[in-house]
């Protein structure tokens, strides 16, 4: 039905939004100031720690500046609850004291007749409980537990069984005082055209209720028991109360998980769901044996942001996931996105849990890969890049597929991106060999055979991840081993440090060493003493956190304490210098392929090519050295004795 204007506004100026959406947060009251209705939280569409979740009360309007998310009142509602709109303005109109208009008798006909068809689905899903339960359900509970679903998760999924007989459950529906019309209305029973009896839609199976977003049954998915039953699963047909196309198994207990966490899991089978969920990740949905629609994809994003969707790794599972790209491109919005998880040849999430439980499974979830990402292998995958006719035919091709993108920020954000990935390629398929190693190091980094040992030796030269973490632990490296900065005094000169200060701190160490040297002596005699010397006055903070008086330092990067070569120490500085290098030529790129826009000139595109080539280069050669570091910093530590267990791993910060 259609809501008039007027009686919406009515609705948000009598109910302050603060109300509505403060059932759902707390407010943070250093930052909220309430008298002016200027509230704020944490966002309640995404996880966050500091609250950038704001409520303007006056304004009747919610926005979040960490994930975008915005809306009045009604979008609240829906978004947070799954009501759908008629539902959301109901019940609001309700708590605001608002009087909706008299609906038309058609309407209110409709309604009587759903809720007529909502009882009788109830009432079955009550009946095969209860079945289940009943002698006759043995087998049922046989088959249940072989399946390994637990007594709290049968309960909780209110797992039933339909008896085998011809028309058990219509007869107790009708002695229950249900029509006939509305048992085959709701699905539940079939009525042959000879004008035979009517007969059960179910028999002799495995029930599974399906719940629409409010938590009322809609239909069910009946698991066959034995193995010639066909088909597999036997679904309720579409019904006033059940779409297939715009519900989600499991979704209405999701939620909730799925808001806590920020994330959710989509797999395809109930039984897949119902595993995950019993494995202890219960923001789990499934899709109901159709091809991803918009309506799914949207109820999706009211549970998380980037929910994952799982598919299985081989020939079919790839291609409805690339069927899937079409789907969802056109639809993606700012902070709205998918990831792909490709699970193992032949094993659904059900196999895995079973495999290794939950752990297995969040496994291939961790590794999911962006929508971007499968879309340009999707559009790569056997690409010719080899003559110009057959590039711009790829770029049209992407462009028209960006082109279907509707949100106008993230089609830019996607056309830089494809420039930067087109040039990448471009590179590799003209320089084979660097990008081979690239790629077969990469290959190794992740093997599942790396000695029980070697998670704690590996982080012993893994540089940190943080940026600024890299600088100062390269200055750290420096003041103790002044010696480096003279023989590598220009390259040193010119590091793209991030911050003013640590460039302040560099340019005075050079001072030093340089001073040092005009003063008659040799480098290698400028003391790590001197330094801390003539630094330690003006550049005392600076000092404290990149050296720490030599413990700060060891605490950053453990391996110092067995006192590696001092070949060892410069090769590492060397790599450090690197990979800092390395960040801001991918900061340059990245910076152009923005500026470039929409169109690309000529001469950016070969600069982008150039710059691109280097880094991939450098990037290769990058993760040569820091392997070939990292097996000598595990013999370092060998030769020091196995019974060194410092805590050694390098600081993230
Ligand atoms: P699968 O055949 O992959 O089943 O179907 P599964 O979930 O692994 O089932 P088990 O482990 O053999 O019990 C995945 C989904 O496709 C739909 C169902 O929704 C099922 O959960 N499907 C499958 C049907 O609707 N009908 C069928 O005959 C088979
Ligand atoms: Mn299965």
């Amino acid at each position: 039905m259609r809501f008039p204007e007027h009686l919406l506004d009515e609705i948000r100026t009598r109910l302050p939004l603060s109300e509505v959406v403060g059932r759902r947060v707390t407010w943070d009251k250093r930052k909220s100031q309430p008298q002016r209705g200027d509230l704020w939280a944490c966002c309640p569409f995404h996880q966050e720690k500091s609250p950038s979740f704001h409520v303007d009360d006056r304004k009747g309007f919610y926005h979040c500046f960490g994930c975008g998310a915005s809306g009045d009142h009604i979008r609240f509602v829906m978004e947070t609850e799954g009501l759908s709109f008629p539902e959301t303005v109901e019940r609001l109109a309700g708590e605001a004291g608002v009087p909706l208009p008299a609906r038309d008798a058609e309407s209110e006909r409709r309604d009587m007749r759903r809720k007529g068809l909502a009882e009788a689905v109830e009432l079955a899903a009550l009946y095969f409980e209860q079945r289940f339960r009943s002698g006759a359900g043995r087998e049922a509970r046989e088959y249940a537990e072989r399946r390994g679903l637990s007594p709290e998760t049968l309960h909780a999924f209110r797992i039933g069984y339909a008896p085998g007989d011809r028309d058990a459950l219509t007869r107790h529906l009708v002695a229950s005082g249900v029509d006939e019309a509305t048992i085959v209305e709701a699905g539940l029973a079939g009525r042959p055209e000879d004008g035979r009896a009517v007969y059960d839609r179910f028999r002799n199976r495995l029930m599974i209720p399906i719940h629409d977003a409010r938590g009322r049954v809609v239909a069910f998915g009946g698991r066959a028991l034995a193995a010639g039953q066909e088909p597999k699963y036997l679904n309720s047909p579409e019904t006033p109360l059940f779409s297939k196309r715009a519900l989600l198994f499991n979704a209405h207990r999701a939620r909730e998980a799925a808001h806590t966490s920020g994330s959710v899991v989509v797999v395809e089978g109930y039984l897949d769901a119902i595993a995950v969920s019993q494995a202890g990740i219960r923001g789990v949905v499934a899709t109901l044996g159709t091809a991803f629609t918009e309506e799914q994809i949207r109820a999706l994003w009211r549970l998380a942001p980037e929910p994952v969707i799982c598919f299985d790794g081989d020939k079919a599972g790839i291609a409805a996931a690339h069927r899937a790209i079409d789907r969802i491109l056109p639809l993606v919005e700012a902070g709205r996105s998918f990831n792909f998880a490709f699970l193992p040849e032949g094993k659904d999430p059900d196999d895995l849990i079973a495999d290794g439980g939950a752990a297995r499974f969040l496994a291939e979830v961790k590794a999911a890969a962006p929508l971007f990402d499968v879309m340009m292998e999707r559009e790569l995958a056997g690409a010719r890049l080899d003559t110009p006719e057959r590039r711009a035919a790829l770029e049209k091709r992407l462009d028209e597929l960006v082109g279907t993108i509707r949100d106008a920020r993230v089609s830019r954000e996607y056309r830089a991106a494809l420039k930067l990935r087109l040039s990448e390629r471009l590179w590799r398929s003209q320089g084979e060999r660097a990008a081979a190693r690239g790629q077969q190091q990469r290959g190794e980094r992740g093997r599942p055979s790396e000695p029980p040992g070697a998670a704690l030796n590996g982080p012993l030269t893994t540089p940190p991840k943080e940026p600024g973490a890299v600088d100062r632990l390269v200055l750290g490296l420096l003041v103790e081993h002044p010696g480096l900065v003279a023989a590598h005094y220009e390259r040193i000169a010119h590091l793209p440090l991030r911050s003013e200060r640590h460039r302040a701190f560099r340019d005075a160490l050079l001072d030093v060493v340089a001073d040092a040297a005009h003063g008659g002596g040799e480098h290698e005699d400028v003391a790590a003493g001197e330094v801390l010397a003539r630094l330690d006055g003006p550049f005392f903070q600076i000092l404290r956190e990149v050296h720490g008086g030599g413990q700060g330092l060891r605490r950053a990067f453990g391996l110092l304490t067995f006192h590696p070569s001092a070949d060892f120490v410069e090769r590492y500085v060397l790599l450090l210098i690197e990979k800092i290098e390395i960040a801001v030529l991918a900061e340059e790129i990245e910076a152009l392929t923005h500026a470039a826009g929409e169109t690309i000139d000529e001469e950016t595109w070969q600069r982008l090519l150039a710059l691109s080539a280097e880094h991939a280069r450098r990037e290769g050669d990058y993760q040569a050295d820091e392997r070939a570091l990292a097996d000598e910093a595990r013999k370092i530590r060998a030769a020091y004795g196995a019974g060194a267990t410092l805590s050694i791993e390098a600081a993230g910060g």
